[in-house]
């Protein structure tokens, strides 16, 4: 069935890998909000590591093995995924595109995988839940422990299924990119944002077009909630941080866990040891994260921190990954190794900027048509049969 509509399917036409996402995505958004997206912190060295780390694995298959129809589907917090994959969290979505998370969520819906909706959506986390499928929340602090348990309230009466609470956050991390291009997450127009940007909006005029009928937001519908006077925090508000941890810390999981009765997951965890704390105060999966390079530069790649967390957790919970999942094999490789699922971030992201909720739904269904072809040729017949007899045991010189 083909996405979207005919001029969403001429935009998405060609766009065949991440790299095609990318560079289509490069087209359509202003150079600011690009490398928003793109950076990551410091040297970027991490982020690069990533991706490079994840490409040197090498799959290990067997020959002669008809399998037509590889499984897919993966169960998490007694939830099925029609395939090992959920959207990760991004803030600031709305600025991409208008639809924002509501287009993620949507086609998340869509291709059977849970969209894990982030604090610092640009629509109302009420707002996101009225559509179908299950959901989860991520969850910041903002201004402090009251906010983030209004935001635990309302994530529960709007009927998350669970909560991913991010703890690699407490301070943004240094995207020098953004400081260089000025980004503040404010793009409200002034006389000086005029000059600084107008021509990097003239050579994009169907997204300066699509933002200015959009309204121009940069409030955080969500924080709404827990000002004094009602009045949401903008973007630059959010991310300029106090002073309190930005990120919930290990007391506050404690104190979710006393009262939230769905399913609690841990995000930004690179260790053994952080991975069994999480466990031990009751979180039901982690996610080996490092924020896809955006937070703490000279960490390893996660795919190098997956074999000691998955061994700490010893089966206790499950442990997902993120951070450099590209294509369908970086998939298999991170199942091989131990993790449940995979969340991907920056390829909704080039979706969504390119053609909305239909983007989405591509870069999706390309990543499902990977991880098939790659069983199929592996000769692998289900993701649940994956593990490290399925990779090539001296991979990395
Ligand atoms: C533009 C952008 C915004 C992000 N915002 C958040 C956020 O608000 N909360 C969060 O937990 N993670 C956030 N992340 C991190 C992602 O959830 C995820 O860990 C990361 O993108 C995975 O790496 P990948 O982009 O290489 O797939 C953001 C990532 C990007 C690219």
């Amino acid at each position: 069935m083909p996405l979207g509509k005919p001029a969403q399917q001429r935009r998405l036409a060609g766009v065949l890998s991440y790299e095609d996402a990318r560079d289509r995505a490069r087209k359509v958004l202003p150079r600011l909000l690009f490398d928003y997206v793109d950076g990551g912190a410091d040297d970027e060295l991490t982020m690069r590591l990533n991706g490079e780390r994840l490409r040197r694995l090498l799959l290990r298959p067997r020959t002669g093995v008809w399998v037509p129809r590889p499984g897919l589907k993966t169960e998490v917090l007694g939830t099925t995924l029609s395939m090992p994959v959920l959207t990760a969290p991004c803030g600031g979505m709305r600025l991409v595109h208008p639809d924002g998370d509501l287009a993620v969520t949507r086609a998340a819906a869509r291709a059977g995988v849970v969209p894990v909706v982030p604090s610092g959506s640009g629509h109302s986390l009420e707002d996101i839940a009225a559509s179908d499928g299950p959901k989860w929340f991520q969850l910041y602090r903002f201004s402090d422990r009251a906010g983030m348990e209004s935001l635990v309230e309302g994530a529960r009466a709007a009927g998350y299924e669970a909560l991913v609470v991010t703890m690699d956050t407490g301070i943004a991390g240094n995207r020098e990119r953004d400081f260089r291009n000025g980004f503040s997450y404010d793009l409200r127009i002034n006389a000086g944002t005029a000059l600084r940007l107008g021509p990097q909006m003239i050579r994009r005029p169907g997204w300066a077009f699509r933002f200015w009928r959009d309204g121009m937001p940069f409030e955080l519908p969500n924080t709404a909630r827990f000002g004094s006077d009602g009045r949401a925090m903008s973007l630059t508000e959010m991310a300029r941080g106090g002073a309190e941890s930005f990120s919930p810390t290990w007391r506050d999981v404690e104190r979710i866990r006393e009262t939230w009765a769905g399913g609690l997951v841990v995000k930004g965890v690179m260790t053994g040891d952080d991975a069994r704390r999480a466990v031990d105060l009751g979180a039901d999966a982690v996610v080996v994260s490092n924020h896809g390079g955006r937070q703490l530069d000279g960490v390893p790649a996660t795919i190098d921190a997956l074999p000691e967390v998955v061994a700490a957790v010893g089966g206790r919970a499950a442990v997902l990954l993120d951070s450099g999942v590209r294509r369908g094999g970086d998939v298999v490789k991170a199942l091989a190794l131990g993790a449940r699922a995979v969340l991907v971030g920056r390829p909704v992201v080039w979706g969504l900027a390119i053609a909305g909720e239909a983007g989405v739904a591509h870069v999706l269904e390309l990543l499902r048509s990977q991880i098939i072809r790659t069983m199929c040729l592996m000769g692998c017949p289900s993701v649940a049969a994956l593990d490290p007899g399925w990779l090539w045991a001296h991979p990395r010189s």
